[in-house]
């Protein structure tokens, strides 16, 4: 239950979801977890993983917000004298089908889960490359790969990370840095719990583990690839779907 044990880790997006599963269970191992994200349940959830004994603490920080983001990377450089593994987990939905998408909608999608992404792995690189290790485990979807009904803006950005994520390993592979994806099927989470009980029962019948993931089910995902044992791993993207392809 160490795996992660004298390492500090980034996560975006803890305050809930895929992300707080990420949380809880890279304090389980032993890591040293920042929270960024953008909802005060964020605190919530660092007090209730710090309780239960994790090195947890919160920063309410905006991913699209690149002044901050900068300093919130400085921050925690400054504290802990390391950063081995960034976790670009946080993600919207605003799903519409695209003749009715609004650019709103287009541009705050693309804004938070592809921007975002590069924005936080622009500030924390430099700290990686100069330790001479790291840990970049990015957040694609299967309907990155599949493409889904009404989100032309979404599954543009999730396609968009496994590119990001290809080209970045590329680069950075020779300063012990990996870059990797993990593209999660249908995971219960508030951005899925919305859905009518009758598209959730159909969603499951075509898992064939039939059954909805888990937020923990990713953090374990997360966990193999933001591991020291995962090193010649880079480029990759796991999909945790359930064996939907
Ligand atoms: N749930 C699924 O079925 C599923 C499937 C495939 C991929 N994913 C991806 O996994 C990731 C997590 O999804 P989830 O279901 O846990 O979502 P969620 O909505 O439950 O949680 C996402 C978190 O990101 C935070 N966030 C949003 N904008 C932010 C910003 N600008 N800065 C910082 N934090 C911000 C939110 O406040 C929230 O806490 C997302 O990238 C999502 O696209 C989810």
């Amino acid at each position: 239950m160490n795996r992660l044990e004298g390492q500090v880790a980034i996560i975006t997006g803890g305050a809930k979801g895929i992300g707080k599963g990420i949380c809880e269970v890279f304090c389980k191992h032993g890591a040293t977890v920042i929270s960024w994200d953008v909802i005060d349940e964020g605190q919530i959830a660092a007090d209730t993983i710090a309780a239960q004994g994790g090195k947890i603490s919160f920063r309410k920080t905006d991913i699209t917000d690149r002044e901050d983001v900068k300093k919130a990377a400085a921050e925690a450089q400054a504290q802990h004298d390391r950063i081995d593994i960034l976790i670009n987990n946080a993600g919207i939905i605003r799903d519409r089908s695209f003749a009715k998408m609004t650019d709103e909608e287009w541009d705050s999608v693309i804004n938070v889960n592809l921007n975002g992404t590069y924005n936080a792995t622009k500030v924390v690189l430099p700290y990686m490359r100069e330790a001479g290790y790291g840990r970049i485990v990015s957040a694609s979807s299967i309907n990155g790969v599949l493409g889904a009904f009404g989100q032309t803006n979404y599954a543009a950005t999730k396609a968009a990370i496994i590119g990001f994520t290809k080209a970045l390993a590329k680069e950075v592979g020779k300063y012990g840095i990996t870059a990797n994806a993990i593209a999660p099927g249908f995971i219960m989470t508030d951005m899925t719990a919305s859905m009518p009980q009758n598209i959730i029962d159909a969603g499951i019948a075509q898992i064939p583990v039939r059954r909805i993931g888990t937020p923990e089910d990713m953090a374990y995902a997360y966990l193999f690839l933001a591991s020291k044992e995962a090193g010649f791993v880079n480029g990759h993207v796991l999909h945790a779907n359930g064996g939907v392809f």
